[in-house]
């Protein structure tokens, strides 16, 4: 059956997540954490993940935003910058906001110019995807945005992924999925979406039971893939 449907992830895959520390890092007075804002951001964006696994595995779900301030405030900590509290109130803020990568506008474009439904499938709340979305500009290509609080637990959970066949009404394997996180690619192959998992910072392949059936490094060609499928 062919593709119908491309389907994202968004922190980390449409929308630059290390943004809000690289950003924060280049302002006038942030000397502490210009020294620290990778391991900062790499800190923020494990615990903020390793959260939401064990809110999933011990049915505790609570908001993603939520969620992402508990995973800052370790972070924060862990770099020694938990006394400055402009400085978190900034990165929140950042992160509210976050730029899409680069080719995402004109990737969507060629998907939708295809005939192809899109959409963003996420952990994120409705509220923190629509301030995400509005500030890239990218609401027009989206035919829908879904959310796990419609569910109430988070990724990996096969109900997340049976969000999307049922709003598209559609086989899984009509789905291309595309996710930069590997245990996400890897779960959504498991569940039966055809996935591809953008690899940007050139990590291993998670071991996992499951793997995605395509690697990439960004997301240009996947109107590509969405075709030969
Ligand atoms: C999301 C996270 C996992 O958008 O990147 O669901």
């Amino acid at each position: 059956m062919p593709i119908t449907t491309a389907v994202f992830d968004a922190y980390g895959t449409l929308f630059d997540v290390s943004a809000a520390a690289r950003t924060a890092a280049a302002e006038p007075n942030r000397d502490a954490l210009a020294a620290c804002w990778q391991k900062l951001a790499n800190d923020w964006r494990l615990k903020q993940l390793q959260y939401t696994w064990l809110r999933a595995v011990a049915d505790a779900h609570g908001d993603f935003w939520d969620v992402t301030q508990e995973g800052l405030d370790w972070a924060l900590e862990n770099n020694g910058l938990d006394g400055d509290a402009e400085l978190r109130d900034r990165l929140l803020h950042l992160y509210w906001e976050l730029a899409a990568y680069g080719e995402v506008p004109a990737m969507l474009l060629s998907l939708k110019d295809a005939g192809l439904n899109t959409a963003i499938l996420s952990n994120g709340s409705p509220k923190m995807l629509d301030g995400a979305v509005q500030s890239a500009g990218i609401g027009d290509l989206l035919d829908d945005v879904l959310s796990v609080e419609d569910v109430q637990v988070f990724k990996p959970h096969k109900s997340v992924y049976d969000l999307v066949v049922k709003r598209f009404d559609c086989a899984p394997e009509q789905v291309l999925f595309v996710s930069s996180n590997g245990w996400d690619a890897a779960a959504a192959s498991g569940y039966g979406f055809y996935t591809t998992w953008v690899n940007r910072a050139g990590e291993p392949m998670d071991r996992l039971p499951w793997k995605p059936q395509q690697v990439l490094s960004d997301l240009t060609t996947i109107p590509d893939i969405a075709a030969q499928n």
